[in-house]
């Protein structure tokens, strides 16, 4: 090996160790992927069907597109029936959406999916159309069934609680009792309703485990201050016990304002569960997780963040004529 082969060595390597350093550059290795079994009741009706759970993609400047590719390329590998991706696709502009495209696109199964509150804020409409060409199915307030092999299925998708576009009645319209049904909600906490309509599993997102889960700061930032009874991870039952349902929040692919992320919880996440298996056949992450004690939003927070949404959407309007022009990188996190 030449002299200026070996400089060229030692630089690639100088160049490794300190993107294994920098908490701010994030790689495949930041990824965790948990696997779950799913509910019980699920057992007589499936067998063998595999959903991949993304959410919080965030795509934008704040997150690599790197880290984008990588968790399509870990959901792949999972080799899953379908994929749902619980919301909050942008971060506050609509500058990404070809970027957008071009990930959905990279996804081999069907993909359902469900928007958040960075989504209303940035263009719901615009974002829809985006996921569309990238041959998602949006699920905004709507069900459908889906055939794997000879087994079918029903996804439920509720739009954004948060920014209050969550429409319950709407979105559980036409559902069938008698075929298994899989929820998307951004907001895990719309899940205690879903479990009494039948609905025994919801994946969910928003909260980004907190993305600082060192000295259990997650519990406090998420779970005291933003008021959630579910912060990272399983929850409820997937027995037959009350409650009648379990709910799984992601931990996120990416990040709206900050991306570091610290902790064993809030490393960026890939989530398979598997329907038609025993909970308990394999080892699985964690066991369900007591709730949180929560908060439910007050009328006032409510309001405040509709007209979030409004405020939002005129700025648009004003700046551009065209709903193209807020900048991306400012504002709220999760
Ligand atoms: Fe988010």
């Amino acid at each position: 090996m030449g002299r200026s082969a070996t400089i060229e060595g030692l630089r690639k390597f100088r160049k490794t160790l300190l993107r294994e350093r920098d908490p701010w550059h994030d790689t495949s290795r930041r990824f965790r992927i948990r696997r779950f079994a799913g509910p019980e009741c699920f057992l007589e009706h499936l067998d063998g069907v595999r959903v991949a759970h993304l959410t919080d993609l965030h795509v934008g400047r704040v997150t690599p597109m790197e880290v984008q590719y990588d968790a399509v390329s870990m959901t792949n590998a999972g080799k899953p029936d379908v994929v749902v991706i619980s919301g909050d696709f942008v971060c506050h502009s609509q500058v990404y959406l070809h970027d957008l495209t071009d990930v959905i696109s990279q996804i081999d199964a069907p993909v359902f999916a469900s928007l958040g509150n960075h989504d209303h804020w940035a263009g719901a409409e615009p974002v829809r159309k985006a996921l569309i060409r990238g041959g998602a199915e949006v699920l905004d307030n709507a069900n459908t069934t889906i055939t794997i092999g000879h087994q079918r299925l029903q996804v439920v998708g509720l739009d954004d609680a948060y920014t209050g576009h969550a429409d319950r009645r709407e979105a559980l319209k036409g559902l069938r009792r008698d075929l298994p049904v899989i929820g998307i909600s951004h907001i895990a906490e719309e899940a205690d309703a879903l479990w009494e309509a039948g609905v025994p599993i919801v994946f969910s997102g928003h909260t980004h485990a907190g993305q600082v889960t060192v000295a259990r700061l997650h519990e406090l930032s998420v779970g005291k201050l933003a008021g959630h009874k579910y912060i990272h991870g399983l929850y409820g039952s997937r027995g037959a016990q009350d409650p009648k349902g379990a709910v799984y929040v992601g931990a996120g692919v990416g990040a709206a304002v900050v991306p570091l992320r610290l902790g064993e919880r809030a490393k960026r996440e890939v989530a398979f569960f598997e329907l038609g298996t025993q909970p308990g056949a394999f080892d699985e992450h964690h066991q369900e997780q007591d709730a949180h004690q929560g908060r439910v939003p007050s009328l006032k927070t409510k309001e405040r963040r509709a007209e979030a949404v409004r405020r939002k959407h005129e700025r648009r309007e004003r700046k551009n004529g065209d709903g193209n022009g807020a900048g991306d990188g400012a504002g709220f996190n999760s």
